[in-house]
């Protein structure tokens, strides 16, 4: 349970908190689509038509990555109590390989050779970026982590930490390709909002059944629900629950390999941002990994070399 101003807090809670606030902000935005479509309607005929269109046959389907995002966050929290946070951060980093795999065998995408190449060049720059600077116990990125995770493990097991990674990226890409398989199924007619309902509706059980009770029924009987709760704790999953429909809407619009790079790069600008706000440093660790990754996106953004059409005529003659 990490500490927050002394007192401790339940994760399960923020969790599943955090999925409630994503169900009444994704219930809003899917209202104002319907009223849109019944124009004048009043809330008792629009509340009806909203949960026809959330309950329909195919809803189901939302479970799954409600259930794989439940245990990826579970993992996170295995991998983050047995590893450092820097080991953590840099290893979780496969994600990126494991959701181009993921989207080339479920959506069959087509990655050339240099789009692969800017994948594991991304991979290992932003790795690079989170390193603490050789013989820098001191680093700054270090400090960074362990700002961002005050429970900061005290001899964890580090094979149970890195297996606990690996399956998280794993589950990070097949989640998130197939939320997005989903949403551009070309068969279906819902919304992204009302996919976004389904997704929280369904991730609400195993937030509420595997963390609260299961997981820390006793305690939160003990100490409260809301126990060391503060405004630290409420802005966390205020921003996790807003992040959460960052990606829903990245996904909709772009991709989960474009997210990949959008999450790298803001991973970067926020390190840059705590120049100014903390006592941030500029490492050599940290130059050279934004250049890669900065590389890594030009590259993959470039567009593939196409068989010139003249040289290809002047072959054939
Ligand atoms: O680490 P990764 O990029 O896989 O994390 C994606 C995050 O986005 C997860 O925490 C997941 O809960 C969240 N998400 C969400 N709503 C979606 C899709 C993803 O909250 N529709």
């Amino acid at each position: 349970m990490p500490l927050v101003g002394g007192h401790r807090y339940f994760t399960s809670t923020a969790v599943f908190l955090n999925e409630v606030l994503k169900l009444a902000v994704s219930i809003g935005m899917a209202l104002s689509e319907t009223s849109e479509a019944m124009p004048g309607s009043p809330l008792t005929k629009l509340l009806p038509a909203l949960s026809k269109a959330v309950f329909t046959s195919d809803s189901w389907k939302l479970a799954i990555p409600a259930g794989l995002y439940t245990f990826q966050n579970t993992l996170q929290y295995v991998a983050v109590s047995n590893l450092d946070a820097a080991t953590f951060q840099v290893t979780y980093q496969l994600k990126i390989l494991t959701t181009a795999l993921f989207s080339v065998t479920m959506l069959n995408r087509s990655l050339s050779v240099k789009k692969w190449i800017s994948l594991v060049l991304l991979m290992a720059g932003v790795a690079v970026v989170q390193l603490p600077s050789p013989g820098d116990s001191s680093s700054t990125s270090s400090k960074q982590n362990h700002a961002r995770d005050a429970a900061e493990p005290q001899g964890g097991n580090a094979s149970i930490g890195l297996v606990a990674v690996i399956i998280a990226c794993a589950i990070s890409g097949l989640a998130g390709v197939y939320f997005e398989k989903v949403l551009k199924d070309s068969n279906s007619n819902s919304s992204l909002w009302v996919r976004n309902v389904q997704l929280s509706f369904y991730s609400l059980f195993p937030a509420f059944f595997v963390g609260v009770l299961f997981k820390d029924g006793a305690d939160i009987a003990r100490d409260g629900f809301f126990a060391g709760y503060n405004w630290v704790v409420w802005l966390a999953i205020t921003f996790q629950a807003f992040g959460g429909l960052v990606v829903a809407l990245v996904v909709n619009y772009a991709d989960n390999i474009a997210k990949n790079f959008a999450t790298s790069i803001s991973i970067i600008l926020s390190l840059l941002a705590s120049v100014w706000l903390f006592d941030f440093v500029i490492t050599v660790n940290f130059l050279l990994g934004m250049l890669v990754v900065l590389y890594a996106t030009y590259l993959y953004s470039s567009p593939d070399r196409k068989p010139d059409p003249i040289q290809t005529a002047v072959n054939r003659e």
